[in-house]
């Protein structure tokens, strides 16, 4: 790195610790987005966001494909729709030789993808853009697989930046179906066109949202052992 770009740190950035949490708390994921689109400014804050997110043993190994035109979305979200229908279909064909009472983690895995299915099949012939939500912009985060922690990388620079992406008045969701998808669908995986090695570890949909929410939702609370 240059010497010259490490600029002073100036006046330390406090939070009042209510409001940092009321932050995180408001963080929520969102379908439903105005059709404004987003100005290329405002993407690239995004971008400088993630270039400063840890990478273990500093590797800076996250890069960011952006996705805008509405042609390519469709292309992105149909093929992610032919993997799950695909998959969906298989799961269906092994659950008819499956014995019903069998409540393992195995045959719940196949009645989900069978839901993810019927779900997205059901979005599409309304014209529904199951996997991305008809969000404006779809950030793809990528990285070599040979680093040591490619997917820590990603999601901690996805979180960073959805995070920060509410400063903007932006809001986001991961989509996770969309790298499951691009891991196991080469049709997928080639339209993407990742560098030789790379994977698509995390996804974020943004843009500004259509509702509020108004009220914090509940959590379970975390599983904690004081050790
Ligand atoms: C790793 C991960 C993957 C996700 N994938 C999807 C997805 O593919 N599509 C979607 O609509 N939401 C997705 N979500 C959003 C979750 O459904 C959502 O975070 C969860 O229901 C909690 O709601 P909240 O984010 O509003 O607090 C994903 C969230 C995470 C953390």
């Amino acid at each position: 790195m240059d010497a010259e770009n490490f600029e002073p740190v100036g006046v330390p950035v406090q939070y009042e610790p209510d409001d940092f949490m009321r932050f995180i708390r408001q963080r929520r994921s969102h379908r439903h987005f105005k059709s404004k689109a987003v100005p290329k400014k405002i993407i690239q804050q995004l971008i400088e966001a993630a270039r400063y997110a840890p990478t273990g043993s500093n590797v800076q190994s996250v890069e960011i494909i952006v996705v805008e035109d509405a042609h390519r979305k469709r292309i992105l979200s149909d093929l992610s729709v032919d993997f799950f229908a695909e998959a969906g279909a298989k799961a269906a064909e092994q659950l008819r030789t499956m014995p019903v009472e069998s409540r393992t983690p195995a045959r719940l895995q196949l009645e989900k993808m069978v839901r993810y299915r019927n779900n997205m099949l059901q979005a599409k012939s309304v014209g529904y853009d199951p996997i991305f939500h008809q969000a404006p912009v779809v950030l793809m985060f990528h990285s070599p697989l040979e680093t040591t922690t490619p997917k820590d990388n990603c999601v901690i620079a996805s979180t960073t930046v959805g995070l920060f992406a509410r400063t903007l008045g932006l809001e986001s969701t991961y989509i996770g179906l969309l790298e499951i998808a691009a891991r196991s669908y080469p049709p997928l995986a080639e339209a993407i066109g990742l560098p030789t090695g790379h994977q698509v570890q995390s996804v974020l949909i943004t843009g500004y949202p259509k509702l509020k929410f108004l009220r914090h939702v509940d959590r379970n609370p975390i599983k904690v052992r004081w050790d």
